[in-house]
């Protein structure tokens, strides 16, 4: 486990230019006004980490991404990167005004966009105007997100970060100067740029213009590729590098309904032991508190009397415990006057707002949360509402609000989510622990965080979109599993979830198991669906299968520990030369070496596209040509899922929980000639590999013991 805070200590030095003294600082004095205006000028790149550089215009605002984070960049993983020396371009313009500060930035003909945090309706960006504004219902795909970021990358092999907490616009190549003279440019001069809805007179530069109202001056990070992977690894390792889950967390989840009383929240978990579903977590929604919208962060004397006891039985039951809150604190809360002095000038649902850009707001909820919960045996939290409100009703504080630290309400949207988890993760970290969390808003630099973001919208499409685009921004995503529209919908939800950061069932408006009853008012009525026992073995079986994974998956997160590579990401990270993927937002890549095709619910058949080299199924192990498509019918049975020839894959056993011994037995599914060990990176690394005799050989690559046992070798079809 790294301690990221401890890295903060070490490496403030390490970080050149003005950022490095403000790490960790809290927004002194006032907001700086746009009070000079700056005409539209070159301004040019300085180096601030190997491969990444930095270029200002103006008086940058007190409170950034980068001046407000509480971890550094993980400076030595960094050196570790292709070397470069040349900025993928030397300088970009801006200008600064009373309207604020516009960005201008190559963009060539043939580039593609993508990236801006965790976009659910559009992938590819190139044409489209991108606003990075936090909202809780991004229904409309105008750039609003539970986690936007001001930071994109380009198939031409490089990464953008906009360092502003404003909701900064993109617009990607389609803003243009209206045209000089009127050109007699014949018609067959013109031409589509990738995403565009226009034609373009060819040789006409293209620009990506960044507008950023109310900034007096803006810092700009580039960097570098060569590859697009390379330049998300940079900015991941920038963020301070990607997070390693406890392996607890990448169990399964199950949330009790919101209602549950302590009785009823230990038979749900009963239940599922009784029923053989392995589950590592179980959580809990609104009723465990005495009052929640807005919070008062002590237990329901009625519904959960003894929390210490029901922890302890969950515990007995192999549970660790994750509790639902936000952070909007209610006036009987222990929190409320404590708080009170540090909090902004605007309540929601009758409570505070936390100024958690300001550490006293931090420390006091944080160490409320250590000693009562943390303390209390609680392994996490799911913190929600922590995003925005622009088509619910408006319930979230507005953007006029101010707060102590010199934040107005926008800037705090940007970072709510994530000083809020910086809060929660010092306690865990300060007792040495560490968590597997939910969180519904996060942005720029969240790649440290242990953290999965939910939402309420349910499109299994949007969800898979969203999966796919998480990994350009430093992002983990859960598509959780509700009630469902057919058992065939639930079937392909649990599918996806299993192959994702982290596997849940969130049944916080269902009394029983969606396999038990999909529809929600029957269920809640407690109408048991007619042999609902078949949909609970495949479900159970599905469920199982995330235990196999287990080992991969860490696998996966430690390469992300390592060196930035992001566990779920697009195809077009992995093959950015093809550019047939550069649409593909319907599968992605989890670790290196396996690809996922989710299938949804009513529709008939699905494209597969399989990026150039040999592949295998991985359920059967038969051989496929890559470069080129396959239909997949929906009736097929399993999620497709194919591995790249010569795979290793380590499946765990199957137990209750990811502490149990069987969970210890490998088997080993060797693909084709096996010539792709296999690697789980760190301090109880280990490494599987084929000898020239053909034999699987277990190497411990790590100081400490990784408990792990090879038994079966399947081999699984020879290309
Ligand atoms: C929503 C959240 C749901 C559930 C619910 C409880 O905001 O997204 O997952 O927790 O609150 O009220």
């Amino acid at each position: 486990m790294v301690n990221r805070r401890s890295l903060l200590k070490g490496s403030v030095v390490a970080l050149a230019g003005s950022a490095s003294a403000k790490l960790g600082a809290d927004p002194a004095g006032p907001l700086t006004g746009a009070d000079e205006a700056i005409a539209e000028r070159s301004i040019s790149f300085s180096p601030v980490h190997p491969g990444i550089w930095k270029a200002t215009i103006g008086n940058p605002e007190n409170y950034t991404p980068v001046s407000g984070r509480t971890i550094a960049p993980d400076a030595k993983a960094i050196q570790q990167l292709p070397a470069l020396t040349e900025a993928p371009f030397a300088s970009i313009s801006g200008k600064v005004d009373s309207r604020g500060c516009l960005i201008t930035l190559p963009l060539d003909e043939h580039e593609e966009i993508f990236g801006f945090g965790l976009q659910m309706l559009s992938f590819a960006q190139r044409g489209k105007k991108k606003t990075v504004r936090v909202n809780a219902d991004p229904k409309v795909d105008s750039g609003d997100s539970h986690a936007p970021a001001p930071f994109y990358v380009s198939t031409k092999g490089y990464g953008v970060l906009v360092d502003t907490c404003r909701y900064a616009s993109f617009y990607c190549g389609d803003a243009r100067r209206k045209p000089s003279h009127s050109a007699s440019t014949p018609k067959s001069a013109n031409v589509q740029t990738p995403g565009s809805t226009r034609n373009v007179q060819a040789g006409e530069p293209s620009h990506m213009l960044v507008d950023i109202p109310r900034a007096s001056g803006v810092d700009v990070y580039l960097f570098a590729g060569p590859a697009m992977l390379d330049a998300v690894r940079r900015y991941n390792l920038f963020s301070g590098g990607g997070v390693e889950p406890p392996e607890w967390g990448l169990g399964f989840w199950y949330r009790a309904v919101g209602t549950a009383n302590s009785s009823e929240a230990l038979a749900i978990a009963r239940d599922l032991r009784d029923s053989k579903i392995p589950c590592d977590v179980l959580g809990l929604e609104p009723g465990w508190q005495s009052h929640a919208y807005s919070c008062s962060f002590v237990w329901d004397k009625g519904r959960f009397p003894d929390p210490a006891g029901f922890i302890k039985d969950a515990t007995a039951l192999g549970y660790r415990v994750n509790l639902w809150e936000h952070a909007f604190t209610h006036l009987s809360s222990p929190l409320f006057d404590p708080l009170h002095p540090h909090s902004g000038d605007y309540g929601v649902w009758g409570g505070l707002v936390p100024d958690f850009a300001g550490k006293p707001a931090r420390e006091i909820f944080g160490e409320y949360h250590g000693k009562n919960f943390v303390d209390l045996g609680v392994s996490g939290f799911k913190l929600d509402e922590c995003d925005n409100s622009d088509f619910t009703k408006g319930w979230s504080f507005p953007e006029f609000s101010s707060f102590p630290s010199g934040v107005d309400g926008e800037q705090m949207h940007s970072v709510f989510g994530l000083r809020y988890q910086d809060a929660i993760l010092d306690q865990f970290e300060s007792r040495g622990k560490q968590t597997y969390s939910l969180v519904r808003s996060s942005g720029a630099l969240a790649a440290p965080y242990p953290f999965v973001l939910y939402s309420d919208l349910y499109g299994h499409r949007d969800f898979v979109r969203a999966l796919v685009n998480s990994g350009f921004s430093g992002l983990l995503w859960c598509p959780e599993v509700r009630d469902a529209t057919s058992s065939e919908d639930l079937i392909r939800r649990l599918q996806t979830a299993v192959f994702s950061p982290l596997a849940m069932v969130n049944a916080w408006y269902i009394k029983n198991p969606p396999w038990k009853q999909i529809d929600q008012k029957k269920n809640n009525a407690g109408e048991l669906a007619e042999g609902w026992q078949e949909l609970e073995r495949r479900c159970r079986d599905l469920i199982e299968w995330r235990m196999k994974l287990v080992p991969y998956l860490r696998g996966a997160f430690a390469k992300y520990a390592l060196d930035g590579t992001p566990p779920f990401r697009a195809l077009a990270l992995d093959f950015p030369n093809d550019q047939k993927l550069h649409t593909v937002d319907d599968q992605y890549m989890v670790g290196d070496r396996m690809l996922v095709a989710p299938l949804f619910a009513g529709e008939a058949s699905r494209k597969v596209v399989l990026p150039a080299g040999a592949w295998h199924d991985f359920w059967s192990g038969k051989p496929y040509e890559g470069g080129r498509a396959y239909t997949v019918s929906s009736e097929q049975e399993n999620i497709p899922v194919f591995v790249k020839a010569g795979s290793i894959v380590p499946l765990g056993g199957v137990g209750m929980t990811t502490d149990a011994e069987s969970t210890r037995g490998l088997t080993v599914a060797v693909f084709g000639d096996g010539s792709m060990p296999w690697r789980l990176e760190g301090s109880s690394g280990f490494e599987l590999r084929q000898s020239a005799s053909g034999r699987i050989e277990a190497r411990s690559t790590g100081a400490k013991p990784h408990g792990y046992r090879v038994g079966e070798v399947k081999q699984m079809g020879k290309s």
